[in-house]
Formats: structure tokens, C-alpha cells, sequence
């Protein structure tokens, strides 16, 4: 069965990291170039967090995940979203990966705050694993 890998983007405060790396799946930061600029090799999910740049668009999305969802191909095979925020920014919580769940027309599988409690991880890891579980199950039938 093919894990469904986990992209995801992560500031220098690496909050992101730390829970994508806690998982367990296969995990590919889009901070690093060679990730930004590839193409994936099958279903994927994102994983973002929302950065308030308070510019006049006030933009949530980071720009490497902007960059990496450019690609006709990644936005095609994109899964579903999960988002890392904080409650702090109101009404903007959680606005990157709900602005992407809504224009892809992809569910937003979990969100927590910050780096995410142990039960935020088990939690991720179940829905990965379900998804995992259906694609094989799709590609089987
Ligand atoms: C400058 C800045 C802006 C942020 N804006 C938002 C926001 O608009 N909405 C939200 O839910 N969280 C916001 N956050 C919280 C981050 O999304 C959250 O801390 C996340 O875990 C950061 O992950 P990282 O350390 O891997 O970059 C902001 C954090 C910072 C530092």
C-alpha cells in the first residue's frame, strides 16, 4: 500500500516540522527547493500553516506552498488539507488551509494549533491511514 505523503511548508520556528515529522509518513518540506519545485508521483495532502502578512490582501498562504500548488498536475491529485494556527489570529484562524480547501474543492482533514497535542498526531495518523486505505481499495477495484 502506497502512504499517502504529506507536503507541507515550515518557518524557521519550525512548529510544522516538528508535528509533520512526529508522524511517521512520508513528509517533504517545501521549504526546501527541490520539494517546491517538484511534481508528485501520485495523491498527496497539505499540510500548512496560515502566516498573516497583514499586506493589503492580508495573504494567509505561504509562498512555497503558492509555488508548489502552481502546478496543474499537484493541484489535480491533491487529497485533501490539514492546517496548523493559531486561535490568536480570530477570524483569520486556520485561513490558509480553508482558503485552499475552498478553492480546490478538497476537505480540510484536521486542524490544531501550533505544533499539535499527542492526540492531534494519532488523529492525523488515522486519517492518513484511512485515506491510504481507500486509495488502495480505488485502485484495486
Ligand atoms: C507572523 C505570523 C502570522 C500568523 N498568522 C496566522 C493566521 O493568520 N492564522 C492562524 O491561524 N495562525 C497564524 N499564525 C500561527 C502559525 O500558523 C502557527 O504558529 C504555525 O504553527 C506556524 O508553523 P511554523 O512554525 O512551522 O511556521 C501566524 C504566525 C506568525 C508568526
Amino acid at each position: 500500500m502506497r502512504p499517502t505523503p504529506v507536503y507541507y511548508y515550515s518557518s524557521a520556528s519550525g512548529l510544522v516540522r516538528t508535528f509533520a515529522e512526529r508522524l511517521g509518513w512520508p513528509a517533504f518540506n517545501l521549504a526546501e527547493r527541490e520539494h517546491r519545485r517538484s511534481e508528485v508521483d501520485g495523491p498527496w495532502v497539505l499540510l500548512t500553516p496560515s502566516c498573516t502578512t497583514g499586506n493589503e490582501a492580508n495573504d494567509t498562504v505561504p509562498e512555497a506552498v503558492r509555488r508548489f500548488l502552481r502546478s496543474a498536475h499537484n493541484r489535480r491529485l491533491l487529497v485533501g488539507v490539514m492546517g496548523s494556527g493559531n486561535r490568536n489570529f480570530g477570524r483569520y484562524y486556520q485561513h490558509a488551509a480553508r482558503e485552499i480547501a475552498a478553492r480546490s474543492g478538497r476537505p480540510v482533514l484536521l486542524e490544531f494549533e501550533l505544533a499539535g497535542t499527542p492526540w492531534d498526531v494519532a488523529e492525523a495518523q488515522r486519517v492518513l491511514a484511512e485515506l491510504d486505505a481507500a486509495l488502495a481499495h480505488r485502485h484495486a477495484s
